[in-house]
């Protein structure tokens, strides 16, 4: 039997907690036939720790997730906390994680599965066989920017503001990871900004371009303004490999990206830290999709996003590439076996529900191993 791993489970909202449930049955799986071993312990994040605490996460669950090994979340948020104060409302629990755990580095793969082309709303030929990862800043930019707020004006009137910001730092870190992990792809990159109006994106485009010509010459880098890059990922996504961009331009980006493989669903999310004295990454992994409260606690939810945000786990915290294929290939065949939850549904297959599809999924890892 191998050590223990130690596992934070933040199921948050919504349907979070039924998709996380699917993890755990692969877990389960995982003890039962692999014999690796995870030590879960779960928390509160975003409204479900509201209700709890009057807050979006509590000292002593950043304090648990800066310990674990990695962090798994579901999702956070919902109508219910919309009127909640800004600093207390769901999101500002994942804000809190990501910046105490200093993740600047977001991952987010968007690929089209050879069985979902159809789900797709673009054409045939545009998808098929589409593998591109956004590696968004996460840490820095508008998000986080200070001064930000709204303030009476003297001669009458309001005014609301956020601030754009990013060091040399926080630029050159983010492009390692997109250049490093562009070289183990297509090794293309194209770092994204708006360089032609604001004066933090000409500084970004000065520094990718210095760092790539010092360290990283044998890769491709292209730039590209942000706007250009949203029209060119529904024109043309093939054209990219690894996309660098900021936190509020991967934001939007990473959406639109989603939407080309045809469901939110289907995407998952890895967030990581530099290492650490002890050469530790921190990490938190998510599906890219929301907490969707229309359809929670139905059991209707898509669990694959955050079984594939499992297998980046197994990936990058735990170096278990052999299980994180065997997932994904799971997940795939699940697919070719015509089973579908209802976002991705498509004329002859089979609908089922969040639990059935974990259990379809346990069903074909059995036929694997
Ligand atoms: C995301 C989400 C978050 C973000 C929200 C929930 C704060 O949209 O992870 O993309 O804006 O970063
Ligand atoms: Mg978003």
């Amino acid at each position: 039997m191998s050590d223990a791993k130690n596992l934070l489970f933040l199921p948050g909202d919504g349907i979070g907690p039924e998709v996380m449930g699917q993890v755990r049955k692969i877990i389960d799986w995982l003890a039962k036939n692999r014999s690796v071993n995870f030590n879960i312990t779960e928390g509160l994040v975003g409204g479900a720790c509201y209700e709890a605490h009057k807050c979006a996460v509590t000292d002593e669950t950043v304090a648990d997730a800066m310990a674990a090994d990695a962090v798994m979340l579901g999702a956070v948020g919902g109508p219910k906390w919309d009127n909640v104060e800004r600093h207390a409302r769901p999101e500002a629990g994942l804000l809190r994680l990501r910046k105490e755990m200093d993740l600047f580095a977001n991952l987010r793969p968007a690929m089209v599965f050879d069985a979902l082309v159809d789900a797709s709303t673009l054409k045939d030929e545009v998808v098929r066989g589409l593998d591109i990862l956004i590696m968004r800043e996460l840490t820095s930019g508008v998000y986080f920017g200070e001064p930000r707020g709204v303030e009476d004006l003297p001669g009458g009137g309001r005014k609301g503001f956020d601030t754009q910001v990013y060091t040399d730092a926080e630029i050159i870190r983010a492009a390692h990871v997109a250049f490093d992990l562009a070289k183990k792809r297509g090794n293309k990159v194209h770092s994204v900004e708006k360089a032609n109006v604001m004066e933090s994106g000409k500084f970004w485009r000065e520094v990718v371009t210095k760092l790539h010509a010092e360290e990283y010459a044998d890769v491709t880098l292209e730039h590209m303004y942000a706007d250009n890059c949203a029209m060119q990922l529904v024109r043309n996504p093939k054209q990219f490999d690894v996309i660098l961009t900021d936190n509020l331009f991967g934001d939007l980006l990473s959406d639109c990206a989603a939407m080309l493989t045809g469901s939110l669903g289907m995407l998952p999310s890895a967030s990581l830290s530099g290492k650490d004295e002890n050469g530790k990454v921190r990490a938190m992994y998510e599906p890219v999709h929301g907490s969707a409260p229309d359809i929670a606690g139905q059991d209707l939810a898509n669990p694959l996003a955050t079984i594939l945000s499992f297998s980046m786990c197994l990936r990058y915290s735990f170096d278990m590439g052999a299980e994180a294929d065997l997932l994904d290939q799971g997940v795939q065949n699940v697919l070719n076996a015509g089973i579908r939850t209802g976002d991705i549904m498509q004329a002859g297959m089979q609908q089922v529900g969040c639990a059935a599809m974990g259990d379809a999924l346990i069903t074909e890892l059995n036929k694997l191993v």
